[in-house]
């Protein structure tokens, strides 16, 4: 029995009113929301022992340093990570991103093939785009379909020795595909490509298993499983991540500094420069260990319910259109004949309902469909079949406007 009316009294956000209606917070793909227990560690660092890490002797220092690293190992832990100095803590997904982009412009050559899928979000194209300027590489794409899935037989024609880099979502933002990156991980290592797997939607839903997976990397933020912006992770095999020149430089990634030569420090801390967002890496830590208390094989289940459930409901609409049919979590993307995605967006807030529209940070999506975007309402455990109720009466109040 899932207990949700104890899980929505974790989150005092659930409580608000929006333009005076109850709050229906449909746009958790975008953030989502944080529950007391991840609030509290935020106000408890600052309040009791805000200090900077693995810099001083005195007490606060060292409790500050002993919190953040026991977040990297129950991140470490909670992604089955074979070493938790594989574990980077970075500002997010993008900045993990850009730090493995950055990292192979000096080791890729000109004519070596990057694939990247024509799911993915900005952050999981633009740096490419720019390795590929540096490097003279050059980018290809594996194509979408219909559905909303890869056209896998397309993916595996593109393989060859001269692929380097393979880069997919686990799971699109814009659609809620699942892709099949176990397929696309063990196809890439046959040519010798190294795989990265931007995880930013799965992880909320779903709890990956990296060894298992054996991806080389992973990326992922905190923010969009129920912990605080500006905090996120990169894993990276231990060889690759050691192969790889640090990003930045600055005080905590060195070993030693003189003016003739400067020597790294280590995995993590090479890719870790400057001060970090302590209390965020912190507030990490506490975020997944509320999520595993619920435990992710509830949150599938529940999740599945209302996606099966919002989705029918939906789809009695007439004139409605979702996009992204195939095997699928949590994302209705959806739009309305003759009417603009804002303009249903802009209504649905006056009735106290957030959804994200747009292109949802993924323009080639939207180019494929011939759209300008769609309105995205997308689910997390905390929501409840009555708020699908009063979102669809929304969508069809706003129809009715509209048309
Ligand atoms: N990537 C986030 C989204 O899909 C911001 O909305």
């Amino acid at each position: 029995m899932f207990a949700i009316d104890k899980i929505r009294a974790d989150f005092p956000v659930l409580n608000r009113k929006v333009h005076g209606k109850p709050l229906v917070y449909f746009d958790n793909a975008a953030t989502s929301q944080t529950p007391k227990v991840v609030i509290d560690a935020i106000v408890d660092y600052y309040s009791n022992y805000n200090a900077n890490i693995h810099r001083g002797v005195h007490t606060l220092s060292q409790e500050a340093t002993d919190k953040y690293e026991e977040a990297r190992i129950k991140i470490q832990k909670h992604f089955n990570a074979k070493h938790s100095y594989e574990i980077i803590l970075t500002a997010g997904t993008t900045n993990s991103i850009n730090i493995v982009a950055s990292g192979f412009s000096t080791l890729l050559n000109e004519g070596d093939e990057i694939l990247v899928s024509a799911l993915e979000h900005h952050a999981n194209i633009v740096p490419w785009q720019m390795l590929c300027e540096k490097t003279g590489a050059i980018l290809k794409v594996i194509p979408m379909q219909q559905d909303g899935s890869l056209q896998m037989e397309v993916f595996h024609s593109l393989l060859n020795e001269k692929t380097k880099l393979v880069f997919c979502n686990h799971i699109s933002n814009a659609l809620g595909t699942i892709n099949p990156i176990e397929e696309i991980i063990a196809a890439a290592h046959s040519f010798g490509a190294y795989v990265l797997i931007d995880g930013a939607q799965a992880c909320p839903h779903i709890k990956p298993d990296l060894q298992e997976l054996n991806v080389d990397f992973y990326v992922a933020s905190a923010h969009k499983m129920c912990g605080p912006t500006g905090v996120g992770m990169l894993y990276g095999k231990e060889e690759l991540l050691q192969m790889l020149p640090p990003y930045q430089g600055g005080g905590e990634m060195i070993e030693t500094v003189t003016f003739e030569k400067t020597t790294y420090a280590g995995l993590p801390h090479k890719f870790e420069a400057g001060t970090p967002n302590i209390c965020g890496g912190i507030a990490f830590g506490v975020a997944l260990d509320y999520m595993n208390s619920i435990g992710f094989d509830a949150i599938a289940t529940r999740e599945n319910e209302l996606l099966t459930y919002g989705t029918a409901q939906l789809e009695k609409i007439e004139g409605l259109k979702i996009y992204g049919t195939s095997k699928k979590t949590s994302v209705i993307s959806f739009n309305i004949d003759g009417v603009h995605p804002y303009d249903i967006g802009a209504i649905l807030d006056k009735l106290g309902i957030a959804v994200r529209t747009g292109q949802h940070c993924t323009q080639p999506i939207m180019d494929y469909y011939e759209i300008p975007g769609t309105v995205r309402a997308s689910f997390a455990f905390y929501n409840t079949k009555e708020e699908i109720d009063v979102f669809v009466n929304a969508v069809k109040k706003a129809q009715m406007m509209l048309c």
